[in-house]
């Protein structure tokens, strides 16, 4: 009996399995009620009692490897053979997400795209300016109540360090740097201390425009703006100038677009009007290039500034400018493509 029961170990030891059947087969082989350890407990009937509890004890054992074998070999079975059985290798793979570009960047793109192609540069400047080339280069006079036309962040107690109210502040530190002609745009962030509505934000991006050559005339302005109009908006575009008023300009004008949701037919967008604001621009005050030791009797030139969420909000239909902030992802992954 012992022999057995050492030979049956033996036997379960070296147990081969190479498919899924080849488990069952162990089980019926061995562990079923007719299978060899069953056997040999009925065998134990028979053994002769001074031999029974060495044996029984033996037997027990002997059961419990069949059983743990059993166990083992099931489980190893299944790990090793993961890829063939759990997993279907013809799904299609996950989608990988990819992300898309935010509206405000894939106008601001377009925008330098348009500019760059007559010819202009692109310079940035910094977000946090000083009073000089906010206000003063700009022909601000102190305390002229012209700054309230800007509600502005000051950082310093002194009012002289703020976040820049336009991207003016850029072309003011391009006229004391460069000497003409220059012919550069410059996009950014801004700051304004405004309450958040639907149409009006506390920060937002212009893109600013300086032209400074010999003999820039009003009429080159307008043609630069046409161009830029169409090239944005399509070619039917039409523009309209509007007398205003900018302290760093003379003559000053706003330009509105023919809306280019309706046509000009009027809608909720251009409020009935068949036309919409979309930058401020105008020749150079010659105060500004004077504090600039640029000579006014040669060089004349102009500047625009155009806001790129107005833009954007234009050319996609979006009613709200606080979706440009919120980075809501089902708003923003409608964005997929250039325009
Ligand atoms: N800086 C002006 C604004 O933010 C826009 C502007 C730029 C007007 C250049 C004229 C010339 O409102």
């Amino acid at each position: 009996m012992k022999e057995k029961i050492e030979k049956l170990k033996e036997s379960i030891k070296s147990y081969i399995v190479s498919k899924p059947d080849d488990i069952e087969a162990f089980r019926i082989k061995y562990l079923s009620k007719k299978g060899e350890v069953s056997t040999l407990f009925q065998e134990f009937r028979n053994v002769p009692n001074e031999l029974k509890r060495q044996l029984g004890q033996d037997l027990n054992e002997l059961k419990n490897f069949a059983s743990n074998t059993y166990e083992d070999l099931k489980k190893s079975f299944n790990d090793n053979t993961q890829n063939e059985n759990n997993i279907d290798l013809s799904l299609p793979g996950l989608p990988i997400e990819l992300g898309t570009r935010h509206p405000v960047s894939l106008v601001k793109g377009k925008i330098i795209e348009i500019f760059k192609r007559i010819g202009y540069t692109v310079s940035e400047g910094a977000e946090i300016e000083d009073d000089e080339h906010n206000f003063g280069r700009l022909n601000f006079p102190e305390n002229h109540p012209a700054r309230d036309m800007q509600d502005t962040f000051f950082i310093s107690p002194d009012l002289n360090v703020l976040l820049r109210t336009h991207t003016s502040s850029v072309q003011a530190h391009e006229m004391q740097e460069l000497k003409p002609p220059i012919r550069t745009i410059s996009p950014g962030r801004v700051f304004r201390n405004e309450s958040i509505s639907a149409r009006s934000h506390c920060q937002f991006h212009q893109i600013e425009g300086l032209y400074i050559d010999e003999n820039v005339s009003f009429a080159d302005l307008r043609q630069t703006l046409l161009f830029f109009a169409r090239e944005m908006f399509g070619r039917d575009t039409k523009i309209r100038l509007r007398p205003s008023y900018f302290p760093f300009t003379e003559p000053s004008a706003e330009m509105d677009i023919s809306c280019s949701l309706c046509g000009g037919k009027g809608c909720k967008v251009c409020k009935h009007t068949g036309w919409v604001e979309v930058l401020g621009c105008g020749m150079v005050d010659p105060n500004v290039l004077e504090v600039a030791e640029i000579d006014t009797k040669k060089f004349t030139g102009f500047a625009f500034g155009i806001g790129i969420e107005r833009t954007a909000m234009l050319v996609y239909g979006i009613n709200d400018i606080r979706l440009l902030f919120e980075n809501d992802i089902r708003f923003l992954k409608q964005f997929t493509s250039a325009i």
